[in-house]
C-alpha cells in the first residue's frame, strides 16, 4: 500500500522474506546462465517462474533448494544463509522420485522418519491424511508402478507436504502429464495450497498454469536469465476454471507471452 505516512504500518515487504535471492549469478564454465537475480518470496506466497527453455529456471530452483551453489551472490531462507538442502524446503521434480519398493502409504511415512518425536502410528496417521488431501484415499497399499502419471505426481506432492516444509519448490511438476490430467492437477494444487498455505516457487512452461496458480509470475529473459518482469496476479481466490476465459485472465497470459517471445 502506498500513502502510509504513519510510519508504523508493516507491509509484507518489511518482513524478512521466506526466501531471499541476492544478486545471484551462475555460470557453468563459459556459459552464463543466470545474471544478477534479486528476488524475494514472502510467507505463504505462490510464485510461478516462466521463461524460454534454457534460461536458467531449473538452475535457479536448484540454487534455492541448496542443490547447487551460485557462482556469485547468496540465498537466505528465513534469514539464514542456504548452504545445502533442508527440510524447510521441499522439492517436487517433473519425474516424481518415489520409492518403488514401498506402498503409497509407506512412501509418505518414509519421508516422515526424519521428523523427531513421531511414533510409527502417528507417521502412518499423518501419511493417510496427506494421501486423502491429494485424493489418493483407497490407494494406501498400492505400489508406485500401479499408479498413473498424475497419481504418481500426487503421491510425490503428498510426500513433500507431509513434513510441512515452509517452502515448496516445484520444477515443471505437471510437465510430463497429458493436458486433462494437468488441468486436474492444477486445480488440486491450488486447492491444497489454499487449504495449507506455504511459500511456493513453481517453474513452468505453461503460461496459463502460471496465471491460474500464482500470486506473482516472474518472467526471466532468455539465457542468461535476468528478471524481465515480476507481475502481480490480481485474481480472486479460490481460482476457478471459469476465470480462465475472462478478459483479465487472458490479458495476463497475453502480456506474459509477449514478454517471453519478444526480440
Ligand atoms: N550442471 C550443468 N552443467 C553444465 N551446464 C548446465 C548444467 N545445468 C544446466 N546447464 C545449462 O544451463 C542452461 C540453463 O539450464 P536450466 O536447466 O536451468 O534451464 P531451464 O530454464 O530450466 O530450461 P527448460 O525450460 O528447458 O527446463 C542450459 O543451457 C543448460 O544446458
Ligand atoms: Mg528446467
Amino acid at each position: 500500500m502506498s500513502g502510509t505516512d504513519t510510519g508504523n504500518t508493516r507491509t509484507a515487504q518489511d518482513v524478512e522474506p521466506r526466501i531471499g535471492v541476492r544478486d545471484v549469478s551462475m555460470s557453468f564454465g563459459e556459459l552464463n546462465v543466470l545474471e544478477h537475480i534479486d528476488l524475494d518470496f514472502h510467507e505463504n506466497e505462490f510464485v510461478a517462474v516462466v521463461g524460454a527453455s534454457g534460461c536458467g529456471k531449473s538452475t535457479l530452483l536448484s540454487i534455492i533448494g541448496g542443490l547447487l551453489e551460485p557462482t556469485q551472490g547468496s540465498v537466505t531462507a528465513a534469514g539464514q544463509p542456504v548452504t545445502g538442502p533442508g527440510r524447510d524446503r521441499g522439492i517436487v521434480f517433473q519425474q516424481p522420485a518415489l520409492l518403488p519398493w514401498l506402498s503409497c502409504l509407506n512412501n509418505v511415512e518414509f519421508a516422515l522418519r526424519g521428523e523427531e518425536g513421531l511414533s510409527k502410528a502417528e507417521r502412518l496417521e499423518i501419511a493417510r491424511r496427506h494421501l486423502a488431501d491429494v485424493k489418493l484415499s483407497g490407494f494406501e497399499d498400492a505400489y508406485p508402478n500401479e499408479l498413473s502419471g498424475g497419481m504418481k505426481q500426487r503421491l510425490a506432492l503428498a510426500r513433500s507436504l507431509s513434513y510441512r516444509p515452509s517452502v515448496l519448490l516445484m520444477d515443471e511438476p505437471f510437465g510430463a502429464l497429458d493436458a486433462l490430467t494437468r488441468q486436474e492437477m492444477q486445480i488440486l494444487l491450488t486447492q491444497v495450497w489454499e487449504a495449507n498455505r506455504m511459500t511456493v516457487m513453481m517453474v513452468t512452461h505453461d503460461i496459463e498454469e502460471a496465471v491460474f496458480t500464482a500470486d506473482r509470475v516472474v518472467v526471466l529473459t532468455p539465457r542468461p536469465g535476468r528478471i524481465r518482469e515480476d507481475i502481480a496476479i490480481d485474481l480472486p481466490r479460490p481460482r476457478t476454471q471459469e476465470m480462465i476465459a475472462t478478459e483479465r485472465f487472458q490479458s495476463y497470459v497475453q502480456h506474459i507471452w509477449d514478454l517471453i517471445h519478444e526480440g
